[in-house]
Order: structure tokens, then sequence, then C-alpha cells
């Protein structure tokens, strides 16, 4: 599998920008456990509704915060007190900024090293999205979110999880520039194509017959970031109905 060096992408292996990590309707008050970006994390829901996401392992001795299922605190699902996070090990409890508030043993300053990293995280359009960055800067533009989403004539989306495909992840980019695949894979060969890059957005048009509903598909495609791909579509000149596709890499 090539690496990003191979591509000459830079120095770090994953790229920045706006991921989903997880769906809306899973996430509870009981932390979950999730790997990305070659680390481990913990995602949860605190009381007020905000997702929290952290990295997964404890400062003091690095338990992992939502990977176990046998310490009591867990049984009776008393991890979360308000949108802070409670250790299943000694109890030490750390808040969403990451910075512990609370060791139940102990009176006085916490150690300063007791601090977990807390990451940016959005629940835009049913998904919980996390910024990352291999520098760790604050986000340098927003989650991608369609007003479409809060209008009662149109379905909202449940994600399908496809899995795990072993290439870089700009081979899948790569794809928006292919023209020549619009026919023999979607059937639609294109009468008209065209890509631009604004700032962190990655747009393609194009439109052609469809084969198979002997109408015209039309679509408008966008990369926000590297991450996440959205496509308006349309079938039809007069009679016609509209979707939106979201694919998440
Ligand atoms: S290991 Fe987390 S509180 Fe001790
Ligand atoms: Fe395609």
């Amino acid at each position: 599998m090539a690496k990003a060096s191979d591509y000459s992408l830079g120095p770090h292996t994953f790229p920045r920008g706006w991921f989903v990590i997880a769906e809306s309707s899973e996430l509870t008050n009981k932390p979950i456990a999730l790997r990305f970006f070659g680390k481990d994390f913990a995602l949860y829901r605190g009381e007020s509704g905000r997702p929290v996401l952290l990295d997964a392992y404890c400062p003091h001795m690095q338990t992992h915060l939502a990977g176990g299922t046998s310490a009591e605190l867990v049984k009776q699902g008393k991890q979360i007190e308000g949108d802070s996070i409670r250790c299943p090990y000694h109890g030490w409890r750390f808040g969403p900024d990451g910075n512990c508030d609370n060791i139940p043993y102990f009176e006085g300053n916490y150690p300063r090293s007791a601090v977990i990293n807390s990451y940016p995280v959005k629940e835009v359009m049913g998904c919980i999205m996390m910024w990352h960055d291999p520098e760790s800067s604050e986000p340098a533009y927003p989650a991608p979110y369609l007003k479409e989403w809060d209008e009662p004539q149109w379905v909202r989306w449940e994600l399908d999880h496809l899995g795990e495909l072993a290439i870089h992840p700009q081979e899948i980019l790569d794809n928006m520039a292919d023209a020549r695949h619009l026919g023999p894979t979607h059937g639609a060969p294109c009468e008209y194509f065209e890509t631009e890059f604004r700032d962190h957005l990655y747009i393609q048009r194009q439109g052609g017959v469809h084969a198979g509903y002997g109408c015209m598909l039309t679509t408008a495609t966008w990369y926000t970031g590297p991450g996440i791909l959205l496509s308006k579509q349309r079938f039809g000149d007069i009679l016609t109905f509209e979707l939106i596709v979201l694919i998440c890499i």
C-alpha cells in the first residue's frame, strides 16, 4: 500500500481535516472505543448532549477509558458526570477539555500532567465529525453542513459501514478527476465535466444521459477537505428527483 510520502504529500501519514468517526445514533453516555489515524480514542456524549472525544488512555496509569466492561463504575453506567468522564480504574475524572477535574481520594491541586488530549468534534447531519490535525491546530474551516438536513421534505440518511480499503486515501480523491469511468461504472457517460479547487473544497460538476433511467443525470460533487464527500444529484429534465450522497473516508 502506498504511503503519504510516496505521493509527496508531506511528512504526516494522515492528512488534516474533518472526518466522520461515528453516527449520532450510536453515541450515548456509554463511552465507545475508536481507533483512527493510528491512535486510540474514547468518544462519549456528555449529559448536556455534546459529543466529547479524548485520547483513550488515562494519564494516571494508562487505562483505556472506554476499553473494558468489568469495572464496577462501567457496569453501573456511572462513568459520565456532567460532560466529564471518570477513568474506570481509580476514578479520576476528566472534563471535556481533557483536564483532570476530580480525584476521588485527593484534595488539592491536581498534577499538571493529569490531562488528556481533547479533540474538536461537531455533530452535523447525523454524524460525529472530528477535526484531525497532526500539528494540533484549531479547525481551519467549518465542518460541512447542508440546510436540506433540517428541511422536512428530505429523508434523512443512515450510514452504511462499507469497511476498510487497503489503499491510500489519495487514490479515492483521484477518482474525482476520472471522467471516463462515469459511463462504464455508473451508466451515465458525461457530456460535460469539470473540476475546481477552491480553498479546502475540491469540486466536480458533470452530467450525461443515464442508460438505466433514460434521462439526464447531473451531479455537483465536492470534498470538504480530504475526508468528506457530498454529491447533489438530479435525475431528469422536466420531472426531476434529487438525492444527496454522503461518502466519508
Ligand atoms: S489509571 Fe485512570 S485513574 Fe488511575
Ligand atoms: Fe465514481
